[in-house]
């Protein structure tokens, strides 16, 4: 339970400080250029040399904990159990093994006090969380990280993983994703603790990876969505499936993950970073930074 709300000398409630959202792609094969060390190849060069302002800007924020919304690629949970929303409050959590092995990164830690806190808010609060007590984590949650964090020995902040369904149909709606968001937030905003989170909203952008339109990318949509997300996402959170798949291809609808990070900070942000690139893989890779003004 929350518990009663501590207050600073002055009265001040002290909460956690929601410190900015990050909405990226999670394309595995970034994480592969990583692990490889082919970064400085021509082909991934031109990528990463665009990230790189995002990991000084992240090194600077210094969260103490990342909130990880991502869609599990059937690595945790297989086809079997399909959780629309689902919150991982384990005290670590390794890399999956997607068929290669584990990545070569960091186990990451938990935050079991805080995720449990989440829950319960998310729970009371009407979303029917499932509570996950083990949960390795695939490229959908790990790459965000690398692309954040670079090769620490260590993830330098703990983790708490949300995953979204958008893998089997019927996923959740945009708007549903937003709701979610702005349900993460009361709960942060209920916490008496005093961590500095950041939230992710990972996959996207546009991309299709099967059937005819495999190679798919759509650059205005993916623009226009970024631009939507960050000035009027209760008009982006209306958008159907119907136009992501249409627009953005069959994996385009990942995109609603981004609407759970926009959902938990405030309706007037700043846009901080913006980066866009193709090829990635198969995909059109989008990296956007958004604080609270
Ligand atoms: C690719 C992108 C994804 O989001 C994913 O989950 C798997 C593959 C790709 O572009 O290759
Ligand atoms: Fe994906």
């Amino acid at each position: 339970m929350t518990g009663a709300m501590r207050r600073t000398s002055t009265g001040v409630a002290i909460v956690a400080e929601l410190v900015a959202g990050i909405g990226t792609s999670h394309v595995p094969a970034v994480g592969a250029a990583i692990d490889n060390g082919r970064q400085g190849e021509p082909y991934w060069a031109p990528y990463f040399d665009k990230i790189e302002p995002v990991r000084a800007w992240m090194a600077e924020a210094d969260p103490d904990v990342c909130i990880v919304v991502y869609n599990d690629h059937a690595s945790a949970f297989s086809l079997q159990i399909i959780p629309t929303f689902a919150i991982g409050v384990a005290a670590q959590f390794p890399p999956a093994d997607e068929g290669y092995g584990p990545r070569a990164v960091p186990v990451a830690e938990g935050h079991p006090e805080l995720a449990w806190h989440l829950a319960e808010s998310l729970i009371l609060d009407e979303f029917d969380m499932t509570i996950v007590n083990e949960m390795p984590i695939d490229h959908g949650c790990t790459v965000p990280l690398s692309v954040a964090f670079g090769q620490p020995e260590r993830w330098p902040c703990r983790l708490i993983p949300i995953c979204v369904n958008v893998i089997q149909y019927p996923a959740p709606t945009g708007h549903r994703c937003y709701q979610l968001g702005r349900a993460i937030r009361r709960a942060l905003d209920a916490w008496p603790g005093d961590e500095r989170v950041v939230i992710f909203g990972t996959g996207g952008m546009s991309h299709q990876l099967q059937g005819e339109r495999a190679g798919l990318v759509n650059a205005e949509f993916d623009r226009a969505f970024m631009d939507r997300l960050v000035a009027d996402p209760v008009a982006q959170a209306a958008v159907g499936h119907t136009e992501y798949m249409r627009e953005a291809g069959s994996e385009g609808i990942e995109l609603v993950m981004w609407l759970v990070m926009r959902g938990a900070l405030d309706s007037d942000v700043r846009e901080v970073l913006r980066v866009n690139h193709v090829p990635t893989s198969n995909t059109s890779n989008g990296l956007i930074v958004l604080e609270p003004r």
